[in-house]
C-alpha cells in the first residue's frame, strides 16, 4: 500500500501551496489533479471540441499526452504551465470536470500516479472518490474574500492579468458549479480533517497538517 495524503478544497484555499510544501518535506510525489482538467480544457480548445461534447472529451482525456516535469506541465510536448493557470482555463476546467465520462476517463490515470514512497494528491474529490482509503485526508477552506485575494496575488506574481472584482465573481461561480455537480462534487470526505485557513499563515496551516502526519506516520521523520 502506497501512503497517500489527500488535500481537497475550493480554489484559493491554499491547498496547492500546502500540497507542494508537504510533498517536498516528505519526498513524496505530488498529483495536481486540477491541472489535468485544465489540460483537458486547453486540449479541447486547441482541437475545437465543444466543452459539452462529453463523448469526444472523454476520448480526448484518454488520449491526450500530458507530463508533469518538475514545475512544468506539458501538453503534447508543449510547455503550457502558464497557459493553464488563467481564470479562463480554470473555468474551462470546471466545465469539463462536471462531465461524468470525463471523470471516469481520468480516474485510473490518477490512481496509477500513486507510487513509492508516497503521494500527496491535491483536488476536489481526492478523498471522496479517487483515494477513498487514504489514511490522511485534509479539507482546506477559507472565506471567499480571502480566497479571491490569494488568487489575485498568485496571478499577479505569475505576471498574469487579474481584477479582484471579476475574480470574486468567477471564483464563486466556479465553486458553485464544483459543489453542485452530480458526480464527485466538492465536499469533505466523512473522515477528512477540515481546516479553515482564513487568517492563518502558510506555516500555521503546515504545522497543523504536520501534526497529523507525525501521528499517522511517526517514522517519516517530519
Ligand atoms: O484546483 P484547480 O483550480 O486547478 O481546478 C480547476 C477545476 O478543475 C476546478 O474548478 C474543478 C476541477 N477539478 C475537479 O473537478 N476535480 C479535481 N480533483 C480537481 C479539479
Amino acid at each position: 500500500m502506497i501512503p497517500v495524503i489527500t488535500i481537497d478544497g475550493p480554489s484559493g484555499s491554499g491547498k496547492g501551496t500546502i500540497a507542494r510544501l508537504l510533498a517536498r518535506r516528505l519526498g513524496w510525489r505530488i498529483l495536481d489533479s486540477g491541472a489535468l482538467y485544465r489540460l483537458l480544457g486547453l486540449a479541447a480548445q486547441r482541437r475545437g471540441i465543444p466543452l459539452d461534447d462529453e463523448a469526444r472529451l472523454a476520448q480526448l482525456a484518454r488520449t491526450m499526452e500530458v507530463a508533469f516535469d518538475d514545475e512544468r506541465v506539458l501538453l503534447d510536448g508543449d510547455d503550457v504551465s502558464l497557459e493553464i493557470r488563467t481564470e479562463e482555463a480554470g473555468n474551462r476546467a470546471s466545465r469539463v470536470a462536471a462531465l461524468p465520462a470525463v471523470r471516469q476517463a481520468l480516474l485510473q490515470w490518477q490512481r496509477d500516479y500513486a507510487r513509492a514512497p508516497g503521494l500527496v494528491a491535491d483536488g476536489r474529490d481526492m478523498g471522496t472518490v479517487v483515494f477513498p482509503d487514504a489514511p490522511l485526508k485534509i479539507f482546506l477552506t477559507a472565506s471567499a474574500a480571502e480566497r479571491a485575494k490569494r488568487r489575485y496575488n498568485q496571478l499577479k506574481e505569475k505576471g498574469l492579468d487579474a481584477n479582484l472584482r471579476d475574480l470574486i465573481k468567477e471564483i464563486s461561480e466556479r465553486d458553485e458549479r464544483d459543489r453542485n455537480r452530480s458526480v464527485a462534487p466538492l465536499r469533505p470526505a466523512p473522515d477528512a480533517l477540515e481546516l479553515d485557513s482564513t487568517g492563518l499563515s502558510i506555516e500555521q496551516v503546515m504545522d497543523r497538517v504536520l501534526d497529523e502526519v507525525r501521528r499517522i506516520w511517526p517514522d517519516q521523520g517530519v
